[in-house]
């Protein structure tokens, strides 16, 4: 479990980084290469950002030095990666990732006067993928994971940590926080979505979450029973630093049916999604 002292440990890392590779490069620590950056044009080198920028800053765009991962202590290519959202016109990062969350859970739906669903928020857990970037099994991880979690008997969201490791999706996972809906803390009307590391990997860092406003939302390109890719970013007059920007990409499910009966109780839907969150002071 992530601490304070980790947090220090973390920051103690990057300084010998930056320090190491300027002095000795060749005893940089290899990361896992991100997967083939397919033609998003996101530039994380020149981002402005914190600690992770900094450190992926100082060896792009070979990424042969990167800061180790916050939850488990290994080296990983998460601020030098590229956030995916070809197809789409979702735009590109202003700041580095810092943290890829594999999410699993529901969007919660009501029946509208109309005979639609309308939204009213969501609850999901976030997994520590952020290491795994560079890995073979990174791009099918939401796929597997939906799989998975679409196919258990449980609705608790509570349960995705055990549907992971049973169904061998990610052996041990690391839970970094939650997803879920508050009210809009600025304008005290509406739901703001909030990520929220504070009671798992950050534990002990009262700033570690984030509540964001949507900027930009595009229909998911794997089709129509997959709710839509967002970019947000965090909203102003909020205290949290965990990020400055929030993709939700690579979405699995999560739509309602088409049509209901206005009248009938409110449904949720399981889904999967990775959230990319860069920036921040983590
Ligand atoms: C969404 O549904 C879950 C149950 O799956 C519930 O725990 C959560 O509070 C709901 N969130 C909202 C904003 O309604
Ligand atoms: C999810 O599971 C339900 C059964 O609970 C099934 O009807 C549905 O087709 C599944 N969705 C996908 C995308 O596999
Ligand atoms: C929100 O992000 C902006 C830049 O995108 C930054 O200037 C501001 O400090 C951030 N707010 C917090 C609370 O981190």
């Amino acid at each position: 479990m992530f601490t304070l002292t980790k947090s220090f440990a973390l920051l103690a890392t990057i300084l010998i980084h930056l320090h190491t590779s300027a002095a000795a490069p060749t005893q940089a620590r290899q990361a896992p290469r991100p997967s083939s950056p397919s033609g998003s044009g996101s530039q994380f080198a020149n981002a402005p950002g914190g600690q992770r920028s900094a450190g992926g800053a100082s060896t792009a765009p070979t990424g042969s030095s990167t800061p180790q991962d916050v939850t488990t202590g290994t080296a990983c290519a998460v601020s030098t990666a590229t956030i995916d959202t070809s197809g789409t016109t979702l735009p590109a990062p202003s700041f580095a990732p810092s943290f890829i969350g594999l999410g699993v859970g529901t969007q919660n739906y009501t029946c509208g006067s109309a005979g639609t669903y309308t939204s009213t928020g969501a609850l999901a857990e976030l997994f520590d993928v952020s290491c795994l970037v560079g890995q073979s099994s990174f791009s099918s991880l939401q796929s597997t994971a939906f799989a998975a979690w679409n196919s258990s008997t449980s609705t608790a969201v509570s349960s995705t940590s055990g549907v992971l490791s049973s169904a061998n999706v990610i052996s041990s996972p690391i839970t970094l926080g939650q997803h879920y809906f508050i009210t809009n803390p600025v304008t005290g009307s509406g739901l703001s979505p909030k990520w929220d590391f504070t009671s798992n990997a950050l534990a002990g860092n009262a700033d570690a979450f984030v509540v964001a406003a949507k900027v930009d939302d595009v229909a998911a390109p794997t089709g129509s029973a997959d709710v839509d890719w967002l970019y947000l970013t965090n909203l102003t007059g909020t205290t949290g630093t965990l990020a400055n920007e929030i993709y939700r990409i690579d979405t699995q499910g999560g739509q309602p049916p088409a049509s209901c009966t206005s009248g009938t109780a409110d449904i949720t839907v399981k889904y999967t999604a990775m959230y990319w969150l860069t920036g921040g002071s983590f």
